[in-house]
């Protein structure tokens, strides 16, 4: 659909002074009686905060194997609404909250793009989603500019009806929920060997323009001994921010191009996708970087215990042929991408403990 105006620009004053401010100090803004109540950045996650939604997460993941089980986690929030406000192409992160969400029984409505929204009307965005606190509970946003989901969360915790907001992808900047389904699965796939402390993990790609490896990188403050290698082009390298922050956190780390040499030394193995969408002039020709793909003839140098992951949606990353063999878990990973998220949803509305009580 056309747009009938531009979009207004509203100013909002003390934004960009909050924006500009280090996470560490800004985080509080997003929490309520001391916990999280926007989902905005990785580092918002402590070990402790982590280790308990996995926990609940393997409890929901039970309970919704049954009838009854299920009946109750649905009568949990039949009183809460959702929005889904997804304004760049999502898949598995729109299915999954949205069937986190029905798992708890809250009702969900949606906005898939902008055509179709009175933003085509030239309304600002910040009147845009006031509007859905208007008829919402929780606000799970993904949108194509960062920062974005840190302004809603911002505007709406200054008016008289603030409701959550959960990230679910800011640009090139971050995807907490992401980075709590990655941590749910390693921790799982690594259950037999001491979970995730100690272990060295892999990431391969795009590391400059893709949200999973850095908000994933932020988390791994949390575990003891960790050694990641970011496997990458040149021109992907991870930013310095991130850098930055290990250095900072004393987590080791090693760049290389050489995506074979490491892998007999690794854990796990993070693939990532070429992130197309943020090339500023695409030409038709797409560089698919082959140097960087996991083949299946690399199954017989990796660990017995190596678990292959990655966000999806894969492209050429990783030969078709790999998913049969055990250690890869990416479909395994997109579920819990599900019952994480459903965790998140109890926690913000505190019906967790609840849930823990069916186990007591
Ligand atoms: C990722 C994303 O959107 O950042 N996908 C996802 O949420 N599972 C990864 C990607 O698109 O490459």
């Amino acid at each position: 659909m056309e747009r009938y105006a531009e979009q207004t620009r509203q100013e909002f004053e003390g934004w960009e002074e909050f924006y500009s401010k280090p996470v560490d100090i800004k985080s509080d803004f997003f929490k309520q009686n001391d916990r999280i109540f926007d989902v905005i950045y990785a580092q918002q996650f402590d070990r402790e905060f982590l280790d308990y939604l996995c926990g609940l997460a393997d409890k929901i993941r039970l309970m919704a194997r049954t009838k009854m089980g299920l009946g109750k986690l649905k009568h949990l929030l039949p009183h809460k609404r959702a929005m889904l406000y997804f304004v760049q192409p999502s898949t598995r992160t729109f299915l999954s909250f949205m069937n986190a969400c029905h798992t708890l029984g809250l009702s969900v409505s949606e906005i898939r793009g902008t055509s179709t929204s009175s933003e085509v009307k030239g309304e600002s965005r910040e009147d845009t989603i006031r509007t859905f606190a208007s008829y919402v509970d929780l606000i799970i946003s993904r949108h194509p500019e960062a920062g974005f989901a840190e302004k809603t969360a911002w505007v709406l915790n200054q008016t008289e009806r603030p409701v959550p907001v959960l990230n679910g992808g800011s640009g090139p900047d971050q995807h907490p929920t992401q980075a709590l389904l990655d941590i749910y699965t390693l921790e799982r796939e690594f259950s037999n060997i001491g979970g995730l402390d100690g272990k060295k993990i892999a990431m391969v790609g795009d590391l400059r323009r893709g949200r999973t490896v850095r908000s994933l990188s932020y988390l791994m403050k949390n575990y003891k001994d960790i050694s990641l290698y970011f496997v990458a082009p040149d021109v992907f390298r991870m930013k310095e921010d991130i850098k930055g922050f290990l250095e900072k956190h004393g987590i080791s780390f090693h760049e290389t191009e050489d995506f074979k040499s490491i892998m007999p030394l690794v854990d796990a193995i993070y693939m990532t996708r070429i992130q197309n969408e943020y090339t500023e002039n695409p030409s038709s020709k797409v560089e698919t970087f082959p140097a960087f793909h996991f083949k299946t003839q690399h199954l017989g140098i990796i660990q017995p215990h190596c678990v292959i992951l990655h966000p999806l949606p894969r492209r050429y990353e990783i030969e078709v042929s790999v998913d049969k063999d055990p250690r890869a878990a990416y479909w395994r990973q997109e579920r819990c991408g599900m019952w994480i998220r459903a965790a998140l949803i109890a926690y913000i509305f505190r019906v967790d403990q609840e849930i823990l009580d069916e186990f007591s």
